[in-house]
Order: structure tokens, then C-alpha cells, then sequence
């Protein structure tokens, strides 16, 4: 969907190589119909329905276009997302996840694919404890979580090619500074675009606004925040705001979940 971080796609594909399954992945590019479909739509909800829509629409139309069959479609929904998505009982919606009740169930019983979630009664830590019992390696197990529709929904307001390359960006001289200082459960690194005045040289501009937010936590339901060193926030703020046009201000968020949930949105 072309919102993954950078260099993910890459780390994806080591992954299956170092599993000896390189040949059983196929990679569809299909950035430009995502942009094309989340076009000034502003709604994080609305983004989540739209993304967990097209994941369908392309992997259907992919089987198509290459004559293959399959009778299955797994993905790795985890019992948080439904409950969330307020599919138990008794619980409201606190987000409509992409893959729940953004899932375009009756496009997959158009083409007689049947669901599977093998994951979709465990917690995240449930499933690094499956992870070690089944021998996956360490670095897998402990990958911090990642949303699935990825930056989308970490960019505020309207997605455009060029916010999107901004975010990947700075989140990835985030994560290079603070992952190998601090232990953090998930890094999110988020854009507001062009809500804050700025100066560049003699100019007064309208620009971005970075939000960096670490936290510690077991099943992603409560979360803490991390205690970042204010020289290494400074030591950020001027490396980000220098290195990528646009962006004049980063800023921590030091909110517990409850009660700001761990994304912004
Ligand atoms: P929140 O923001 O709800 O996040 O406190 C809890 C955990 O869930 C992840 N998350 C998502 N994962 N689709 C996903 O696959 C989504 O729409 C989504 N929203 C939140 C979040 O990154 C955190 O790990």
C-alpha cells in the first residue's frame, strides 16, 4: 500500500530469505491506487475502511489478472483489534480496524475465499510467547508492532505523496536514534502538516509539526510513556527540522494509555 517505514519491504524479504521461503512471497506495488482511493480523505475511520477495502480489492483482482486460485485469505488480526473494533460483547467502538470492521467480507465471499485468523483470540504478548515456543527468532518475535494501514494513519488530515515521503523520513532518523538507546515497546512517529508558522531564513511559512511518541507496555491496552533525555529531543528536533523541508517544530508526547490511545488516531 506504500505506506510501510522505509527500508521495510527490505527486511520483509530477508526475513523470508533467511526462512528459505523467499520464492513463496509476492510483493504487489500498489501505492498509487491507494493514493488514488484515500484522496482528501481526512478521517482516520474513513482511511482504515478505505485501506482494508483496497487490501481485498487488490489481492482479489492480483488472482485474477494471474489466473491463480486460492480457497484462503489469512490475515493476522489479534484479539485487541476486535475489541476495539467493538466485536465483543459489551465493548464499543474505539476504532474500526481495517482488518474488522473495515473488512470487505462480502468481497471475499464473492470469490470464495475463506477467512482465517489463526491469532484473533490472543494479545500481542500471547502471541510472542506462541512465537518462542514455535522457534521463531528473537528479533522477529520482538519487531515493535506496526499498524496495518501503516503511515496513512499516521499522517493527520489528507494524505499526498509528498507528507507521506516527509514522515517516512523522519520516522526513520527517529527510530535510528532512539531504538538503540532506549527500550521501547512501540515507537510512533507522527505528521501534522502545515498547522504551525515557522521561519526560514526571512520567511514566515506554514509548516509541519512532528510528534514523537515511545511507549512501554505488554499487551498494547495500557501503555506508559518512555522517558526520553531531553538532549537527545533537542539533539532530534534540530537534526529532523534541519534535514527535512517543511518540518519546523517536533515536539514529545508524554501521555499514558489510558487515556490517549497509543496512535493518534
Ligand atoms: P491504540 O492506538 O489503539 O493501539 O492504542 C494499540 C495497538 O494497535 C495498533 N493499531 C493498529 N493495528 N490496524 C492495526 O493493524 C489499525 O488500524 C491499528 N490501530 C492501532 C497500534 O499500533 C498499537 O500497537
Amino acid at each position: 500500500h506504500g505506506f510501510l517505514r522505509k527500508n521495510e519491504e527490505n527486511e520483509v524479504r530477508t526475513i523470508f530469505r533467511l526462512l528459505n521461503m523467499e520464492d513463496s512471497i509476492r510483493i504487489i506495488d500498489a501505492k498509487t491506487e491507494f493514493l488514488n482511493a484515500l484522496q482528501n480523505i481526512s478521517s482516520s475511520e474513513d482511511k482504515r475502511k478505505i485501506i482494508g477495502r483496497k487490501f481485498i480489492e487488490v489481492f482479489v483482482n492480483y488472482i485474477k489478472n494471474n489466473n491463480l486460485s486460492f480457497n484462503y485469505f489469512a490475515q493476522g488480526t489479534i484479539y485487541p483489534d476486535i475489541i476495539e473494533s467493538g466485536g465483543t460483547k459489551g465493548s464499543k467502538v474505539i476504532k474500526a480496524h481495517h482488518n474488522v470492521g473495515g473488512l470487505a467480507t462480502e468481497l471475499l465471499k464473492e470469490n470464495n475465499l475463506t477467512l482465517i485468523e489463526p491469532l484473533k483470540y490472543l494479545y500481542k504478548d500471547d502471541i510472542r510467547e506462541l512465537g518462542r515456543f514455535l522457534n521463531v527468532r528473537e528479533n522477529i518475535i520482538m519487531r515493535q508492532p506496526f499498524p496495518g494501514p501503516g503511515l496513512a494513519i499516521r499522517i493527520i488530515g489528507i494524505i499526498t505523496e509528498d507528507r507521506l515521503e516527509r514522515l517516512s523520513e523522519a520516522d526513520y532518523i527517529i527510530r535510528e536514534f532512539l531504538n538503540s538507546k532506549y527500550s521501547i515497546w512501540q515507537l510512533v512517529v507522527i505528521l501534522i502538516p502545515e498547522i504551525t508558522t515557522g521561519v526560514v531564513g526571512d520567511r514566515g511559512i506554514l509548516g509541519d509539526v512532528i510528534v514523537i511518541r515511545a511507549v512501554n507496555s505488554v499487551d498494547g491496552m495500557t501503555a506508559t510513556p518512555v522517558s526520553i533525555e531531553s538532549s537527545d529531543l533537542m539533539e532530534l528536533s534540530s537534526i529532523v527540522t534541519n534535514k527535512i523541508n517543511g518540518i519546523v517544530r517536533l515536539v514529545y508526547d508524554y501521555t499514558g494509555k489510558p487515556p490517549g490511545t497509543i496512535e493518534w488516531q
